[in-house]
């Protein structure tokens, strides 16, 4: 292989600049060309190919977002669309790609394999809900956002005895909430993966009202319902006031923690060995603190990777 390309897509995360730079580095360290595709998967059908050296990626590592921007490509999900891409690919000389996103992308990669392209994927979104890796690269940085935010409700959550309900992100994924919940000190977390009841929620809040406790903090997944509809339920079954903070898309930006950089430039730099080794359909994680790569197929299997202890953790210290 003597031409690679990168992309990333989907919903941009914290350390996506680092991880582009880790493949683009690796890549020429390795005697490779490398191309930035820009716009994700929409770029790579309309042929938005810039070649980038060293000095391309020269500091990026510290800053949010992604300098290759993302898209969500309706096109690309239509054979036509990636018969294209596959077309744009081959006419630049491309013989493999890098695909830096969330387990969308990675459908878009694992697609793209079965029509020539070997692909390997980076897994990078703030929902860490990729089956096979235990982290995937933006989720500490968001988490320590929301973290920071949850603090700081907190001051006034106490000052002026007051409950709060704060909505974070994740998709269908609970991981943000749950370790959120669990750094951040929260009575209360409600997750997609685990069921709750209105009159437990209800039952905690009184308890700790009983003993004294003045004020509380119930973090609830935006997969679960809205922070709103949860407050609205808890007015109307119980009379209890609350206040909502929904975080949104504050959880996305900022600059990527050391962890996001360490994890972004060691995923990036093994993506370019796969390809280098002229292996395609590949996702690239860490499983037990090690860097590991695996098929990209067991990335669609059903999930059994939700953290029952972390949770039931999360519980027995809200108590
Ligand atoms: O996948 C990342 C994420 O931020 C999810 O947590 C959230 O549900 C979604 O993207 C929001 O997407 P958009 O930015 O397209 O509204």
């Amino acid at each position: 292989m003597k031409k690679i390309a990168v992309l990333t897509s989907g919903g941009d995360a914290p350390g996506m600049n680092a991880a582009v730079r880790a493949v683009v580095r690796k890549a020429i360290y390795e005697g490779l060309e490398v191309m930035g595709v820009y716009n994700g998967y929409q770029g790579l059908i309309e042929g938005k190919f810039e070649q980038l050296q060293l000095g391309s990626v020269g500091d990026i590592i510290q800053r949010g977002g992604t300098i290759l921007r993302s898209a969500r490509s309706a096109e690309f999900r239509t054979l036509e669309g990636r018969e294209k891409a596959v077309q744009q690919l081959k006419l630049h000389g491309i013989e493999g790609l890098v695909v830096i996103g969330g387990d969308g992308s990675f459908r878009g990669a694992l697609e793209l394999t079965m029509l020539g392209i070997p692909c390997t994927c980076v897994p990078a979104t703030i929902d860490n809900d990729i089956n096979g890796t235990e982290f995937t690269i933006g989720f500490d940085t968001a988490l320590n956002t929301v973290i920071d935010s949850i603090d700081k409700i907190r001051d006034t959550a106490t000052s002026h005895e007051r409950t709060f309900i704060v909505e974070v992100m994740g998709r269908d994924a609970g991981d943000l909430a749950l370790w959120a919940g669990l750094a951040g000190g929260a009575e209360t977390i409600l997750l997609p993966e685990e069921k709750y009841e209105v009159p437990t929620i209800i039952e905690r809040l009184k308890s700790g009202t009983g003993r004294g406790k003045k004020h509380s903090i119930i973090i609830v997944a935006e997969g679960v319902m809205p922070a709103a509809g949860l407050a609205e339920l808890l007015k109307q079954e119980a009379n209890i006031e609350t206040h909502v903070s929904v975080l949104g898309h504050i959880q996305r930006g900022g600059s990527p923690s050391a962890r996001d950089r360490v994890i972004a430039s060691q995923y990036g730099a093994r993506a370019v060995e796969i390809l280098k080794e002229g292996r395609g359909g590949i996702a690239i994680g860490m499983k037990n603190h090690t860097i590991v790569d695996y098929d990209l197929q067991e990335v669609f299997e059903e999930n059994s990777d939700w953290d029952l202890e972390l949770y039931a953790l999360s519980k027995e210290l809200s108590i």
